[in-house]
């Protein structure tokens, strides 16, 4: 559980605020989707969920966050990173290893695994994370994909009870980043791990994610499930996010017709709107 009360951040060298007034809770087991324009405050938020800010980075720091009632202010980086692990923006810079197996037994070994652990361990993240055919693979030689699912099984090997992905996609073909959010899918549903992802591809987090948060700012413009805060279309066009193509029909329709209540979220559920709007 992740509780955000009233976080102000102000970045040292900077003379506005990053974050403004945040208030958040994240309960365990939620997929949670963050999008927003370019500063917003999406990646400042993610580094304060793990508390590289304030213990990393310095600046000025209001306000409260709580993660599984531990205050990040007061808890040591190392501890609060068995909680919260974190696939960053730049994957690369990120890894450090040059061979698939040996990047998920690094963080393991630094982490206190014990040894008797740790191989069993390994072999369980490969198959659930699906890349045990990459284990003796170079990291150098891997797609951007595969890389990125390294990264992420580095990262379950230590067992947090929350992943936070910062634009895990960025680099990723449509069919790649639709394997990455069907592994989180796999890892929120079956091992009950809560995931935060940051995220441009609108299409992408509305199909897959509960809820939806969108900043502006550095302040939470909508939070809530994702259907319901999709229904502000006009709010995103004005904050420069597209919105699903799918989202987009249904208000065309819905002018003319009546679509239903039900905003559809993916393609699927637009076809069953539309055999509706023509009654087959
Ligand atoms: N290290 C830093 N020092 C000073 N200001 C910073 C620093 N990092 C970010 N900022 C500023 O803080 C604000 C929020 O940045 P942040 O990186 O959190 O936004 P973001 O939503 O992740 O953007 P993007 O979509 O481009 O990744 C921006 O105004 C940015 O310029
Ligand atoms: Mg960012």
């Amino acid at each position: 559980m992740i509780e955000i009360q009233n976080l102000t951040f102000q970045y040292k060298k900077s003379d506005k605020p990053a974050l403004r007034d945040v208030n958040l809770s994240i309960p365990d087991g939620d997929f949670v989707g963050i999008i927003g324009t370019s500063g917003a405050g999406k990646t400042t938020l993610a580094l304060s969920m793990n508390g590289v800010i304030p213990h990393q980075i310095e600046g000025d720091y209001y306000g409260k966050i709580l993660v599984n009632g531990l205050d990040t202010v007061d808890t040591p980086t190392a501890e609060l990173c068995r909680i919260v692990g974190e696939v960053f923006q730049d994957i690369d810079s990120q890894m450090v290893s040059s061979v698939v197996e040996d990047e998920i037994l690094f963080g393991m070994e630094n982490f206190g695994v014990p040894h008797d652990e740790i191989g069993e361990r390994l072999e369980r993240i490969l198959a659930d994370v699906g890349i045990e055919d990459l284990r003796h693979r170079r990291i150098a030689s891997l797609s951007g994909g595969q890389k990125q699912k390294v990264a992420i099984a580095a990262i379950l090997a230590l067992e947090p009870d929350v992943i936070v992905l910062d634009e895990p996609t960025g680099e990723l073909d449509p069919e790649s980043s639709r394997q990455v959010f069907s592994l989180l899918r796999k890892m929120n549903r079956e091992k009950g791990v809560t995931v935060i992802v940051i995220e441009q591809k609108i299409m992408l987090l509305c199909e897959y994610v509960k809820h939806l948060l969108v900043m502006e700012n550095g302040a939470v413009r909508f939070d809530g499930p994702t259907r319901e805060v999709i229904a502000h279309t006009d709010d995103f066009k004005q904050l420069g996010i597209n919105i699903p193509r799918v989202t987009e029909l249904y208000g065309l329709l819905s002018a003319k017709k009546d679509a239903g209540e039900r905003i559809p979220l993916d393609v699927e559920e637009a076809t069953a709107m539309v055999h509706k709007v023509m009654g087959r």
